[in-house]
């Protein structure tokens, strides 16, 4: 227990890290904060519409990054395996440092990339199929929240058909199947990652959320 504690700590920390609101500050001065501008979250997507597509994806690569580091550890450093649990509270409390930051007043982002660079050491085959639905539906449609719902619908599918497979035909635990600790991620995490898009879901409902590569101000 006191491993996952650690590794909850560390992870938590890990994701408390704002790579978009340094960039503002890095590139508008120390008053800016990206905050209080477009949709008032420290995102990529964020980044993307208030300072430039470069800045953008540094900031993406950064995001993806919190959620790598602290399931890499959680997955190969023995100290943080917590049985098996340490990449289930490593993941989750990496995306909550990210949308509730420690150094930041507690005001971040969604979570997508955190929870996404997670999932890529735990599945890297639903961090693939996640990512082809999410890319397709940002093409199609221009909303990147509608994209990241539903990337994040991908995964708890995937989540759930590849833990029953792996229980079906251990084998399989070594390439797709999933651990009860790694569904559970795969669950809970884009859960999450829903729920804190709804200021979004609601803008896209009403018809009044912003499409990437439009100047329009959604009212919000
Ligand atoms: O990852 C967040 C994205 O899905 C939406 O971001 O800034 O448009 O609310 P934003």
């Amino acid at each position: 227990i006191l491993s996952l504690i650690l590794i909850g700590v560390i992870s938590y920390f890990w994701g408390s890290l704002p790579p978009g609101y340094w960039m503002g500050k890095l590139l508008r001065g120390k008053d800016f904060d990206i905050r209080e501008h477009g949709s008032h979250k420290t995102g990529a997507t964020n980044v993307l519409r208030t300072l430039g597509v470069g800045p953008a994806i540094v900031v993406f690569l950064l995001d993806l990054s919190k959620g790598v580091g602290p399931a890499l550890l959680s997955r190969f450093v023995p100290a943080f395996q917590g049985g098996g649990w340490g990449i289930l509270v490593a993941g989750l409390l990496a995306l909550v440092g990210h949308c509730y930051p420690i150094f930041i007043g507690f005001k971040g982002g969604r979570g997508v990339l955190t929870g996404a660079g997670a999932m890529l050491v735990v599945s890297p085959l639903t961090f693939l199929i996640g990512a082809i639905t999410t890319s397709s539906t940002i093409f199609l449609s221009r909303y990147v929240s509608l994209g990241s719902i539903v990337g994040s619908i991908t995964t708890i599918v995937c989540g759930i058909v590849f833990y029953i497979l792996g229980v079906n035909n251990p084998s399989l635990l070594h390439s797709i199947g999933l651990t009860l600790p790694e569904m559970l991620f795969m669950v809970i995490a884009p859960t999450m990652v829903i729920l804190f898009h709804s200021d979004n879901i609601k803008r896209l409902l009403s018809g009044t959320e912003r499409k990437i590569g439009s100047k329009k101000i959604s009212t919000t």
